[in-house]
């Protein structure tokens, strides 16, 4: 049995078991069978391996409830056409948007080889801004055997899978969104069942409906699959209540909802999961509003919605930056929101703090206060990042 200690720490930081308050000691780790075993005055000569964190500070590692890495290429020239002033929306008509990611997504996966490699890479990029557990959709093959191989390469690499079936209605479909999500309701969803935890829908003007997603979550059910959907992200249509009618775990983006959608995710238990780079890096303004939410008793979660489109970036610290500048939600509800309830979002309960039994899942950051990662905008990354005991950096 390996043994890992982690000495010399500045600051140990762990969200506590319930509510919004975050713990801060100055205690050693042990770390056994991939657990944390012990905190404490622990002395080194007890680990096989011994990690010295320098002083600084040692944080769960963010929990990523909310991503779309498993696509190929970039939408690199639609980051320099909203530069130009066209909208995500006035691209999207023109045959950029998500459609326009579809060719070499299906092209990553059709190289058998590299696709785990890929995957792998995304992946990597995320451990590297501190997150040690992701949640990825699929949506970007929109092809039965795609979409399947894609759900196996996160089986395969240890991402948390959800099925995005109804992101954009693929090429072969031009024109019969019916018949699409009949399709992915009777065929498609059977067919990923083993395979998916989740499974999610676009519900937008242009995409898909609340008519569809009620199909979506018959369908779902039938199989024992949750559901977690996009509402309201860029129109209000009344997404949140439809959460809140399917019973779904998780209501994501929320940016145009309103007290009455708020409300109605607290009735029903929904979890909001809010993206605030996808605000940022579509160039838009309107933040969700974190902080009737946090009132309502909702248990906010936060994510980067990392995909090629809407939100470039793995990073969760920037997520921070944003939340505690745009929607006004402190550092502890912040830390939070990133591993304890991304977690419990996600049905884990063995991560998301720093307690004995948990999983070691750990960075270690080189700052003295813990809330220098969201102060120095943009600047800081982890000295060393742990998941399931083992150093990923
Ligand atoms: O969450 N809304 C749908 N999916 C992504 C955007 C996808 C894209 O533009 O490629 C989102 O923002
Ligand atoms: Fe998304």
């Amino acid at each position: 049995m390996t043994r890992t200690c982690i000495v010399n720490i500045g600051q140990l930081v762990t969200p506590t078991p319930s509510g919004w308050e975050v713990s801060v000691t100055q205690e050693d780790l042990l770390i056994e069978e991939g657990k944390i075993t012990g905190i404490g005055g622990i002395l080194p000569d007890l680990g096989d391996i011994v990690i010295d964190a320098n002083g600084g500070a040692v944080l769960p590692g963010f929990v990523d409830a909310h991503t779309h890495l498993g696509f190929g290429g970039s939408r690199l020239d639609e980051f320099a056409r909203r530069a130009a002033g066209e909208t995500y929306q006035e691209i999207a008509a023109s045959g950029g948007g998500i459609r326009a990611s579809i060719e070499a997504t299906r092209a990553m996966l059709g190289d058998v080889g590299s696709g785990l490699a890929h995957i792998q890479r995304q992946l990597n990029r995320h451990h590297r801004m501190g997150t040690t557990t992701v949640e990825g959709k699929t949506g970007y093959a929109l092809r039965l055997n795609d979409e399947i191989r894609l759900l196996k390469l996160y089986r395969d690499a240890g991402i948390i899978p959800t099925f995005l079936g109804l992101h954009a209605v693929p090429p072969e479909f031009h024109g019969d969104r019916e018949g699409f999500v009949r399709e992915v309701c009777e065929v498609w969803v059977p067919a990923v069942a083993g395979l998916a935890k989740y499974v999610d829908a676009f519900i937008e003007p242009g995409y898909f409906t609340h008519d569809d997603a009620r199909q979506l979550a018959v369908a779902a059910r039938k199989e024992g699959l949750d559901l977690r959907l996009h509402v309201d992200q860029i129109t209000e249509s009344g997404g949140a209540q439809l959460a809140a009618e399917l019973g779904a775990v998780t209501a994501d983006h929320l940016e145009q909802t309103t007290t009455e959608g708020i409300l109605a995710l607290a009735a029903a238990g929904v979890q909001p999961v809010l993206l605030p780079a996808s605000v940022l890096l579509l160039g838009a303004s309107r933040y969700p509003n974190a902080r009737a939410m946090i009132e309502a008793g909702l248990e906010v979660v936060l994510a980067t919605d990392f995909n090629p489109g809407s939100s470039p970036t793995v990073s969760m610290p920037l997520i921070i930056t944003l939340a505690m500048t745009q929607m006004k939600m402190s550092a502890e509800e912040c830390l939070v929101a990133s591993t304890r309830n991304a977690a419990k979002s996600l049905g884990l309960h063995d991560r998301g703090r720093i307690a004995p039994g948990q999983r070691a899942d750990l960075a270690i950051w080189p700052v003295k206060d813990w809330r220098e990662i969201a102060y120095w905008a943009g600047e800081i990354r982890p000295s060393c990042v742990i998941v399931g005991g083992d150093d990923v950096t």
